[in-house]
């Protein structure tokens, strides 16, 4: 042991290079068969989460066809031990469901709470009724002990339970993009004891609200309160994620409404489009969205006296980006285990659409860089080479237990057609500067890639191993990465 001990060090000294970063496949498992929709129904960035990691089990969520009409789909959920000799997915659909609309929005996305073991899902959302089911407790305490099937869920609600005396016909309608975390043991107390978040946005396109309640295991949901609230637009946030101290991230970008009465709007097009999107904006919250903070730590919101952030919010704006400046909506954000908050989204805002890497240093200092192109980057794919306004959107993932503090980004080929993928790492001794690509494959990733962040994250229960949800020609399929290595 000691010997071998003292080679490794002896390696690591005298041949860095056995460092060098790898990352290997693990297994690659197919979840169903993909709707081949024209909007796809899998796979989409703001889907919080499609995939989650609890007590050695992974979830999965996810439509598939029904087996006697191609123009109905059912959501999906299925499970598997991570561990054991047993690692095959058991799966079922909801078929009381029937998912018709041909429209990218209508994602399913998952919850877990760790308290009492519910599951919950909330689905088929585009300015419509809340859609959302929970399972009976339990469920994900003991695995072993539910036969996994759709018996151990509710019916759909249009409410959520603890709050069925809310006016549903204010709280619980035109509700888009439904997203869960897991609240941190750090943060429970602030928390008063509940374990999962719900933010979901009520409006429309440019005309919206962002909301956020909280559940308490074994007695259901509180309403938190209206966090962002849109004036003549909506805040479009590319994610919402803890820090380990428990303080709660926040990015977003603004899209300015125009008015479209009476125009013939196309599902996922119209005046109302990404063009309208500007800035790259921030806030934070030390006690699980009750009240929040701009970057120099100022208040300027408070949920207690329903004064949420607004776009005139005192220095909420981090990077001032125009309209038609190519910023996209709901790209990607995360924070490492340092605290730092980075942030991947795309500008035009010099002739070229690029992505770009905009990130919070420990003392609050934001850094805003594109990625680099070839020849400075040497990508197979080109990868930073192709984003378009509307292109496939990537994600950012730091795992959190990577010795170099390095950042990944998953970046999905914008150019035409392809289904390339790429794997990015920087690294903070680099400044987040230091990109090379570290995976790369010249297919298999249809629409937009996601991973299992409760998975990735030993801290919590996870294994360390990097999940992805990918969209694969017609399977969908989850990909296991080892990044130890990175
Ligand atoms: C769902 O679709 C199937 C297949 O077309 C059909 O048999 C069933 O009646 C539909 N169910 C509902 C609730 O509409
Ligand atoms: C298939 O489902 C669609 C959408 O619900 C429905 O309009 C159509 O009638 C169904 N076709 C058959 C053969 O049941
Ligand atoms: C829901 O949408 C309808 C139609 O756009 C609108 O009239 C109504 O004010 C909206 N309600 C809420 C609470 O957003
Ligand atoms: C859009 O314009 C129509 C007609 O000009 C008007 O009735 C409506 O109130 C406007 N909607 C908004 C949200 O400003
Ligand atoms: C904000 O407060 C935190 C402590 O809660 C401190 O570490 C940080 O330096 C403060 N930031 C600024 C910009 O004052
Ligand atoms: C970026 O902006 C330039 C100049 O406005 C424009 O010619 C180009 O088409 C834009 N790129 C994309 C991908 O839209
Ligand atoms: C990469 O993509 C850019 C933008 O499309 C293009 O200009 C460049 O020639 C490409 N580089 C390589 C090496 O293919
Ligand atoms: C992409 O696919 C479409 C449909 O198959 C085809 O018409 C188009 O030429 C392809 N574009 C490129 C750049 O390969
Ligand atoms: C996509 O599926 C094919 C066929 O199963 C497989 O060979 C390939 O490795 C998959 N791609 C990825 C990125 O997993």
């Amino acid at each position: 042991m000691m010997f071998g001990k003292f080679l490794l060090v002896l390696a690591c000294i005298v041949s860095p290079w056995v460092y060098a970063a790898t990352v290997r496949v693990v297994e690659t498992t197919t979840l169903g068969q993909d709707p081949q929709t024209v909007n796809r129904l899998n796979g989409e960035s703001f889907q919080q989460d499609a995939l989650a990691t609890f007590n050695g089990y992974q979830y999965a969520a996810f439509y598939v066809v029904d087996a006697s009409n191609a123009s109905v789909r059912h959501p999906s959920l299925a499970r598997r031990p991570l561990k054991g000799p047993k690692t095959t997915w058991e799966s079922f659909s909801f078929t009381d469901y029937n998912q018709t609309d041909d429209d990218g929005h209508d994602i399913i996305s998952l919850g877990i709470s760790h308290g009492d073991g519910t599951v919950h899902i909330g689905f088929d959302q585009h300015d419509n009724n809340l859609n959302y089911r929970v399972s009976r407790a339990g469920v994900a305490t003991n695995p072993k002990e539910s036969e996994w099937s759709s018996a151990l869920f509710s019916p759909v609600l249009d409410y959520l339970p603890g709050l069925a005396s809310l006016d549903r016909s204010v709280y619980f309608i035109n509700i888009t993009y439904p997203r869960f975390l897991a609240i941190p043991a750090a943060a429970r107390s602030e928390a008063a004891g509940a374990d999962l978040l719900l933010e979901l946005r009520v409006g429309r396109s440019g005309l919206g609200d962002d909301w956020l309640y909280r559940y308490t295991p074994n007695k259901g949901w509180s309403q938190i309160g209206k966090y962002l609230e849109g004036v003549n637009n909506n805040a479009y946030i590319n994610g919402i994620d803890f820090d380990l101290r428990g303080n709660l991230h926040v990015t977003w970008t603004y899209r300015d409404y125009v008015n479209d009465t009476g125009q013939d709007v196309a599902v996922e097009a119209g005046p109302n489009g990404p063009e309208n999107n500007h800035d790259m904006d921030f806030a934070y919250s030390k006690d699980v969205g009750a009240t929040w903070l701009n970057n120099w730590n100022q208040t300027i919101a408070d949920m207690s006296s329903q004064e949420p952030i607004v776009p005139a919010s005192a220095g909420i704006t981090i990077f001032s980006i125009p309209k038609y400046g190519g910023i996209l909506n709901q790209e990607a954000q995360t924070v490492d285990s340092e605290g730092r908050v980075h942030v991947l989204n795309r500008e035009n805002t010099t002739g070229t659409e690029r992505w770009y890497h905009y990130w919070r240093s420990t003392i609050g200092h934001w850094t805003r860089t594109p990625l680099p192109l070839a020849p400075a980057l040497a990508s197979e794919n080109n990868v930073t080479g192709t984003p378009t306004v509307i292109g496939k959107r990537g994600k950012l993932v730091a795992p959190p237990d990577s010795p170099h503090h390095s950042l990944l980004a998953i970046l999905p080929s914008n150019a035409p057609n392809s289904s390339a993928l790429s794997i990015l790492r920087s690294t903070a001794a680099g400044h987040f500067r230091d990109w090379e690509a570290v995976w790369e494959v010249p297919s298999g990733c249809g629409w937009e890639p996601l991973f299992d962040r409760y998975r990735l994250d030993t801290n919590t229960g996870g294994d360390g191993i990097l999940s992805l949800f990918l969209v694969n020609g017609t399977a969908i399929q989850v990909v296991d990465l080892d990044v130890t290595g990175v």
